[in-house]
């Protein structure tokens, strides 16, 4: 559209250097470009999870749903949103699964969810009330917003989001002991038991092959302050994290009115391994978390697994080009 405003240039010997130099002082924000009041908005809603690890989930003894999602439910077909908010609100208070808990932490936190693109680019807008509370483990950012995606290949995600990233040996958690692991996916670990995979992960060339599989999570982070300030990183979550420099994930932020609006965009081009091919038409498992109120580590809210796809199919959210 912008190029055909310099077409009387052209025949001008410099008409191309002119068009040039114009477009460059032209502001490239494509993620400015999204109408977001045109966008479908779902709200998801969050919980607190506490240190019900994958671990827990899969132990019989533990989770009263163990056994049917080990035969193949998924955690949504049980737990849809709204159906863990009193558990989230009892974890929260503090127990068996969390027994350190935060003052005034809550239970649950909504979170409106929008996804679009602009043809270049796949764009997510979160919108959430800051609870208010300060926990005070987290003094350089009030609150972190972020969301795992997936190769559309993979089950663990398909079936469960998020929390097959997060074990009861990662930090934090009840399993941690005196060499906390990050978060990992269980496929990069010789052998997973009850207390997790621990130090045992798998040859580097196994990890490639899970990599090259789509046995890995994509994730995106925006580390925020409430002067709007949004600090933008991507990565993938394989036998921990990896913080990818190849990575154009952007983020912006404001926070008004005691309410965040975050959107975090990527563009839709691969930048390598560790980052998911976005195609037309594909549906692509994703899950949210969101640390609210100065909080860090497992103190967070976290989603049930969610679908997105691009331009069209069956999904939460469907992102089509505005
Ligand atoms: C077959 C049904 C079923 C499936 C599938 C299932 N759950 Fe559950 N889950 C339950 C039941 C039943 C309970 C106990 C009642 C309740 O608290 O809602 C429960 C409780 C929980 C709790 C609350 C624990 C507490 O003590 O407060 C969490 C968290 C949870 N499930 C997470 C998950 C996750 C994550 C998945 C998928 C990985 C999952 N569940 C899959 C049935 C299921």
């Amino acid at each position: 559209m912008i190029r055909h405003g310099f077409s009387h240039l052209r025949s001008h010997p410099l008409a191309s250097t002119i068009a040039a130099l114009c477009l460059a002082s032209l502001p490239a924000a494509p993620a400015m470009a999204i109408d977001w009041s045109g966008v479908p908005a779902k709200t998801v809603v969050l919980t607190y999870p506490g240190q019900a690890s994958w671990e827990w989930v899969l132990t019989k003894t533990d989770h009263e749903g163990a056994e049917k999602f080990r035969g193949g439910k998924a955690c949504r077909e049980c737990h849809d949103d709204e159906t863990l908010v009193e558990d989230g609100a009892e974890l929260a208070k503090g127990g068996k699964l969390e027994p350190a808990p935060v003052a005034g932490m809550a239970g649950s936190l909504p979170v409106k969810v929008q996804f679009a693109h602009d043809g270049s680019a796949l764009s997510v807008r979160l919108q959430w009330k800051a609870t208010g509370n300060d926990a005070k483990q987290d003094s350089s950012y009030a609150a972190h917003a972020a969301l795992i995606l997936a190769d559309p290949s993979n089950k663990e995600a398909n079936r469960a989001g998020c929390w097959a990233a997060c074990h009861d040996d990662s930090e934090g958690m009840a399993s941690a002991g005196a060499a906390p692991q990050e978060k990992y996916v269980g496929a990069s670990r010789v052998k997973l038991s009850r207390q997790g995979g621990g130090a045992g992960v798998k040859p580097a060339a196994d990890l490639q092959a899970l990599l090259a599989g789509g046995n890995y999570y994509e994730y995106w982070t925006a580390k925020l302050k409430t002067d709007g300030s949004a600090t933008a990183e991507g990565g993938y979550i394989l036998d921990k994290f990896h913080a990818s420099s190849a990575s154009k994930l952007t983020s912006t932020a404001s926070f008004a009115n005691g309410e965040w609006t975050v959107v975090l965009t990527r563009p839709l081009a691969s930048a390598g391994p560790g980052e998911v091919a976005l195609a037309a038409g594909k549906v692509y498992p994703v899950g949210f978390a969101i640390h609210d109120g100065h909080t860090k580590g497992r103190y967070h809210h976290v989603s049930m697994e969610h679908k997105f796809a691009i331009d069209s199919g069956t999904a939460d959210f469907v992102a089509t080009k505005k």
